[in-house]
This record gives structure tokens, C-alpha cells and sequence, in this order.
């Protein structure tokens, strides 16, 4: 490839200008690379070493000729650099569309700055930030890979050339860099809050630490926290002393705001209160590492970026007794309820899976203390129902439809204003669904763009000016997240709030708010709520989650010589459809121990390998296996005979379109099956003889259905996890791209897999947290 630039002109070889050299230099980015620098020994190094063609202590000896000037020299002797620059312009040793930008962390008065100097701006004139460094400097501290995985802010400014831009992007991003553009003022008060004020109090700690008397002593027993918070604290002074004054207006305000918040921190100590300090803590710690989600590139941002993958060798049997992690739907709904309760929820069982914990989040955004999660223990005190409060920043639900759409009820009979967003894939999925018979009750919500998706803006009562009012509604589809939405926003409304379903889809909701001592009329298919009521806090025991269970069932069915016991799943019958249907493809299931927790049903199940027949799958089991049948149709897949499912549209506004992107995989891996509109249609490939009649040496001497091969999930977590069971039933490797989203509902599953008998791998790809 030819490089980007002809001769790339650094002014000032501190660390960031060394490292931007070598990295220039190691992608052979520019045909030469020269260098000024008033400390004349790191030039020479830079020429001895091979890293510079050229180089001085005067620009005008050294810098014509350049395309691209990069000015790394600490903010306040960047004016300087300017007035060189137009000297040298004026003669024209440099091109008036020369590329001269700066790495200084501060922008607006490097803008003031050439403002003053130049008496045009040039075109070429572009002022940047790499936001990355390290406490060492210097010539010789350079690394090339210091702006790997490192953003990039471009502040361009009216007089800049697209050209401009369009290639100090190319040359960032060609050293591993994220670009991104900015204000310049937006960047300066960005900055002061993220690097300038911790550098600041790092520098302040240990000035604090060090005037004691016994600071010896202090040092000596400063543990890990002290030298981790003050790392920063090693930096350059004179660097930062720079800083503090180019940037002293957005540093001192946010100097003020830390004030006022350590003055709360101080008080709360002092009155001992013992909840709020809980709330600030638990909301701070969820917070950091909710950004840490949220700055990779894991399913809360870009999942499109997603690159870990399962790379699965073949195996034949699996065995054991294990555990399976909480049920996701349940698991929501503890947090929802136990927030707008009365009292402290203690859970146990929750699911710590990105979905569950986003919903736990929000309600922490919303001020309520909720401590955990711990070992699948949480306790949350309850705010009652009017003790929410507005969220300073959009709720962000990530990949989960379940806590946008149930949220949105909630929120919809709030006083405040809120905003609801999710990940690129959530923001793809129908909103209108929950939104339009909210509006029946009085709701204010927009939805964006002509489809109807997130993010949601809903407007608080206090600004709508009256409450909300019960209606009834007829669903159109059998959706547990719509009939849970309409009775929660019905807890506030005035009068009654009835849904009726079409047909039975799952009743978590209903049966945790009876637990919670609030009464639902249950009438068949008809379901109602009166508005004005109270919650008291309780215990809830989260089951098992038999969607996630229902990998393994299938697993154990499909493959030879196996026995799986799953303990304590959920078994409510709102949910058993997938028992049901295997049950009718002559599945060998199993149910014991059975009880309830908290209100629900629970049992051990146990599966062995068994001789699958393909079945029409009846409409009605449809809502009640509506997450199950992406492994469903891996069951199919392996089964005698034709499975034929019709009346499941649902399933392709899921995470992902589960009938195409199901039959996308499937016929990868060599299987025979017609999409239509409403379902799937599988030929089974069980070999002659299997099937319903197979005896137990055949049983036990199964032979493969899929081929190997490379599926993409489609960053679905049920896709992926689905194929990865049909391993056992495979003649090669199979790869399945997207993984991340596993982590959604199920942490954990490769190793669980793995422990039963499966041969999971995983390949993190380039994007590892
Ligand atoms: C859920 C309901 C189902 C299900 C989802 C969880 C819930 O969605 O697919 O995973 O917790 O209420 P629908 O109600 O939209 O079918």
C-alpha cells in the first residue's frame, strides 16, 4: 500500500510524538519522518535508530516539504510552534494544504491560539487529542502501540478541508486509534472531569499524605488503593501545571461539583446513614463497571464490532447433575417490584446476566439502593410507589427488550421525564407494541424513526398533567412483555387496567405481585389490575431458568448414551412448553422433587438420550416455548421424520429474526428445512431406523446429522448457544461467530457445557474486555 504521507514533520519528541513516530514508522504510514526538538540527544537517538530521516532544533531547517505536521509539544509553547509554522508557510517551503494538527489535551486555547498566530487559518489546520499516555515520558518511554484501542478526538474547526480531516482520521485509525469528533468546548469540559480532575486530586492525595508528620509511616503503610488512585500522580508537573491553567474554567467547575459531591459523602458518614451511603456506593461500583461494558466493545455498544467466537469440536454424550443459572424473566421483575415495594426485598437466585443487570442498573439510576448482587443474592430497598427518581442520563437497558418494555410502563405513570435507549440491536426492535396502548391510557411516549423503536421519550405526569387511566386491551399477540407492561403502568392509573391475551403466555408478573400483596384478577385470558395500590417488600427465591435449562434437554436427547439432571428449574406452566413439545417428539423426560419457591413451581428434570419423532408443534404450546425454539429446532433437526411450526411470527422480532437466521445455520450445516412466513418446516435426518423405534444399542451409536461449519448468531445469545449443542450431533468443527451476547442470559455456559461433556473453546477475538 502506498503510505498515507509523503513527509510527516513531528515538533516535540515526548512520549506521545515518539510513540506517534515509531508507530508511523512501524506502518510505513509516511515516505519520511522527521523530527524537531529543542533536546538535540533525542534527535540523534531518532536518526541512529533509524526512526527519523531527518531532524533539528529549528522547524524552518527541518520541516519543508512536509504533508502533515504534528505539533506534540506541551500546550503553552504551542503558540510558538504557530507563529514558526506561518513564517514557514509564507515563504513557501510548506503547501497551504499542508495537514498541521496538535495532540495537546486541552483544545479551546489551542483554537484561541492559532486564532492569535495565523492570520488566515490554514485549511489543513486540524486540532486533535489522542487520549492516551502513560506517567512515564520521554523520547525513550515511546511505545508504537500506545494508541491501540485509544480514542482520538478531532476537534474540526469551520475553516478545515474535508480532505483534511478524512486523512488524520486514516492516519489515527491506521495506528489502532478510535476517531472520534467533538466541539472543542464539549471536549475541554469532557476532559476536565475524566483526566484533569482525577489527575488533580491523585496530585492532591499525595500531597496530603506526604505533609503528615508521620508520612514515613503513611507511606509505608499505604496499601493498594493509595497507589492505584494516585498512579497518575507520577506524571509530568510541568505538563500538568500547563493543563490546569489552559484549562482552568471547566477544571475549576468541575472542581466545584466534586465539592458539593464529597461534602454529601462527608455528611452521610456523619449522620450514619447507613441507606444512602449503601445507594451512593452500590450505585457508584454498578456504575464503574457498567462503563467498563459500555467503553468495550461488548454487547452494551457496538455489537456489530463483536468478534469472540465458540469453536466446538464434536462430542457424543453428556452426563451429571448440574445447576442452572436464575430465570431471566423473574429475575427483571425482583428488581422492578422489589424497587417500587415498601420495605427490603431480599432475592437469591438472581440471574448476573448483562440483561438482568441492566434492569438492575436503571433502577439504581433511579435512586433506589440496591445492594449486590453477591453470589445471586441482592437486597433492595424499596422506594414505595412514588419514590422513584428521574435518572440524570438515559436509561440504558442494552440488548434486553424485557426491561424496555416492562420499564416503559413504569415510566410511563412516573412524575419525571425519562428516556429509554438500548444497544444497536435493541434500538432495531418494535416499541410501538407497548407504546400505542400506553397512549391509550394517557401516556405521552415517542418512539423514534418510522418503525417505532427506542430510544423512547416519556414524559412525566407532572408535565402531562393528570394520571394515567386504566383501559382495556385486547392483545393483538400473546406477549407476556405487552400484558406486563399495561399492569404495571395500571398500578398507578385510576380505575382498572385488563388486558386480555390471546392466548396464555407467561405470568411471572401476576404471580410475583400477589406475592407482593397486591391483588390481580386472573379470569382466564383476562387479566386486571386496580390502580392506587401498595407493594410490601418480601423474599423471592428465583428458580432455575428453563430457557436456559432447555439447551441442556436438548443436548441430552440428542446425543448417545446421556443422562443430564438439571436442578430446581422454573416449572411454571406458563413456561413448560418446551417439556411439551419434546414431550410429543418422544423425549425421555423426566420431573422429581418437585415444590415451589416464592410462588412458583420448581422441580428437577432429568432427560436422557432419546428417539426424537418430527411433530406439527401445536399452536397453543407457541407463547409457551416462544424463547425455546431456537434449540427446538436442533431437536427437530435430529428427530424422524418432518417437524413443521406455524403460528410463531413472534420469533422474528426477537433478538434477531430466530426463523431465518435459525434456517440460515441449519442449512449451513446441511440440514433440509423450507422458511415461511409464520414458522419452519425441518426434515429430521435421523438416519433409517431412528427415530420413535430406535432401539438402545442404536441409541448408542448415534450417528451425526450436521456437518461442521461457521454460523453467525446474528449477536443472538440463543442462536449461538443452540447451535453450539448441535455438536453432538456433528461430523466436524463448528465455529459460531458473535458470542457475546451469551452472556446476556446465560454467563457461564461454555464452562457448564464444557463440564457435562462438551468440547467448547473460546476464541475472544479481537475485541476482549
Ligand atoms: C419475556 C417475554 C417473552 C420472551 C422474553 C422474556 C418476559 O417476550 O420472549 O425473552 O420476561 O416477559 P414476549 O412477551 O414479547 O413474547
Amino acid at each position: 500500500m502506498q503510505p498515507l504521507f509523503q513527509q510527516v514533520c513531528i515538533i516535540g519528541l515526548g512520549l506521545i510524538g515518539a510513540s506517534l513516530a515509531q508507530a508511523i514508522k512501524d506502518n510505513n504510514l509516511s515516505r519520511r519522518l522527521v523530527a524537531v526538538d529543542g533536546y538535540v540527544p533525542s534527535i540523534e537517538a531518532g536518526i541512529e535508530q533509524g526512526l527519523l530521516d531527518a531532524g533539528g532544533s529549528i522547524l524552518s531547517d527541518v520541516v519543508s516539504g512536509s504533508d502533515l505536521i504534528v505539533i506534540a509539544v506541551p500546550v503553552q509553547a504551542v503558540e510558538a510552534v504557530f507563529a514558526d509554522i506561518e513564517a514557514v508557510m509564507d515563504s513557501g517551503q510548506l503547501a497551504k494544504d499542508c495537514i498541521i494538527t496538535d495532540v495537546c489535551s486541552t483544545k479551546g486555547n489551542i483554537i484561541a491560539a492559532a486564532k492569535a498566530m495565523f492570520s488566515t487559518l490554514p485549511v489543513g489546520l486540524v486540532p486533535a487529542h489522542p487520549i492516551a499516555g502513560a506517567e512515564n515520558s520521554g523520547y525513550h518511554a515511546r511505545r508504537a502501540e500506545l494508541f491501540v484501542n485509544h480514542s482520538v478526538i478531532i476537534c474540526e474547526l469551520p475553516t478545515t478541508s474535508p480532505a483534511a480531516i478524512n486523512k488524520l482520521r486514516q492516519l489515527w485509525e491506521a495506528v489502532g486509534a478510535t476517531v472520534m469528533a467533538m466541539e472543542a468546548d464539549h471536549h475541554d469540559s469532557i476532559l476536565a472531569h475524566t483526566s484533569h480532575l482525577p489527575h488533580l486530586l491523585a496530585f492532591n492525595l499525595v500531597e496530603q499524605l506526604a505533609s503528615h508528620d508521620d508520612n514515613l509511616d503513611m507511606f509505608r503503610y499505604a496499601a493498594g488503593g493509595f497507589r492505584d488512585f494516585t498512579r497518575i500522580a507520577a506524571s509530568d508537573p510541568k505538563m500538568w501545571h500547563d493543563i490546569f491553567f489552559t484549562n482552568q474554567s471547566a477544571i475549576v467547575s468541575a472542581l466545584d461539583e466534586y465539592g458539593i459531591y464529597l461534602q454529601t459523602m462527608r455528611q452521610l458518614i456523619i449522620d450514619k446513614d447507613s441507606t444512602a451511603l449503601m445507594g451512593l456506593l452500590g450505585r457508584a461500583q454498578a456504575a464503574r463497571r457498567h462503563f467498563g461494558h459500555m467503553l468495550a466493545s461488548t454487547p452494551y455498544t457496538d455489537i456489530s464490532a463483536m468478534s469472540a467466537s465458540y469453536i466446538i469440536s464434536p462430542s457424543t454424550t453428556v452426563a451429571g447433575t448440574i445447576a442452572i443459572p436464575g430465570d431471566k424473566s423473574i429475575s427483571h421483575r425482583s428488581i422492578m417490584l422489589g424497587s417500587i415495594a415498601e420495605g427490603i426485598t431480599h432475592v437469591t437466585g438472581f440471574l448476573e446476566g448483562e440483561d438482568a443487570l441492566a434492569t438492575l442498573q436503571a433502577f439504581r439510576d433511579m435512586g433506589v439502593t440496591i445492594e449486590g448482587p453477591d453470589k445471586g443474592k441482592l437486597t433492595i430497598h424499596g422506594v414505595g410507589m412514588n419514590g422513584l427518581k428521574p435518572s440524570k442520563t438515559p436509561l440504558y437497558m442494552g440488548n434486553s427488550g424485557t426491561s424496555m418494555r416492562l420499564l416503559s410502563g413504569i415510566l410511563a405513570a412516573q412524575a419525571f421525564d425519562s428516556v429509554l435507549t438500548g444497544d444497536t440491536s435493541l434500538n432495531k426492535r418494535p416499541m410501538e407494541r407497548v407504546a400505542a396502548p400506553l397512549r391509550q391510557m394517557g401516556a405521552v411516549i415517542q418512539s423514534t424513526g418510522t418503525s417505532g423503536t427506542s430510544p423512547l421519550s416519556i414524559t412525566g405526569r407532572d408535565n402531562v398533567g393528570k394520571s394515567l387511566q386504566g383501559i382495556h386491551y385486547d392483545m393483538p399477540v400473546a406477549s407476556a412483555q405487552i400484558k406486563s407492561c399495561l399492569l404495571l403502568a395500571g398500578l398507578w392509573a385510576e380505575g382498572t387496567t385488563t388486558v386480555t391475551q390471546p392466548e396464555v403466555s407467561r405470568d411471572h408478573t401476576e404471580r410475583m405481585l400477589s406475592a407482593f400483596g397486591y391483588e390481580v384478577k386472573v379470569d382466564g385470558n383476562r387479566i386486571s389490575v386496580e390502580g392506587g395500590g401498595k407493594l410490601t417488600g418480601g423474599v423471592i427465591a428465583v428458580p432455575a431458568d428453563i430457557s436456559s435449562a432447555a439447551f441442556f434437554m436438548v443436548a441430552a436427547a440428542i446425543s448417545q448414551d446421556s443422562e443430564l439432571t438439571l436442578t430446581q428449574v422454573g416449572i411454571n406452566p406458563t413456561r413448560t412448553g418446551i417439556i411439551d413439545i419434546l414431550k410429543l417428539m418422544n423425549a425421555d423426560i423426566t420431573s422429581s422433587n418437585e415444590t415451589h419457591v416464592g410462588g412458583e413451581p420448581v422441580a428437577d428434570i432429568t432427560i436422557r438420550s432419546s428417539n426424537l419423532v418430527g411433530i406439527e408443534i401445536p399452536e397453543s404450546l407457541v407463547p409457551l416455548a416462544i424463547d425455546e425454539f431456537p434449540v427446538l429446532f436442533i431437536a427437530a433437526s435430529c428427530a424422524k421424520g418432518r417437524t413443521v411450526l406455524t403460528g410463531a411470527k413472534e420469533l422474528r422480532v426477537k433478538e434477531s429474526d430466530r426463523i431465518a437466521v435459525m434456517a440460515e445455520g441449519l442449512q449451513t450445516l446441511g440440514v433440509d428445512c423450507t422458511v415461511t412466513d409464520d414458522g419452519l418446516i425441518i426434515e429430521g435426518k435421523s438416519i433409517e431406523g431412528d427415530g420413535g423405534d430406535l432401539n438402545t444399542s442404536q441409541i448408542n451409536n448415534r450417528q451425526p446429522v450436521f456437518g461442521g461449519g461457521h454460523i453467525v448468531s446474528h449477536h443472538d445469545h440463543r442462536i449461538a448457544m443452540s447451535f453450539a449443542i448441535s455438536s453432538l450431533r456433528a461430523s466436524k468443527k463448528i465455529t459460531i461467530e458473535g458470542i457475546e451476547t451469551v452472556n446476556t442470559s446465560f454467563p457461564g455456559f461454555a464452562e457448564l457445557a464444557n463440564h457435562i461433556g462438551m468440547a467448547i473453546e473460546i476464541d475472544a477475538g479481537t475485541n476482549e474486555a
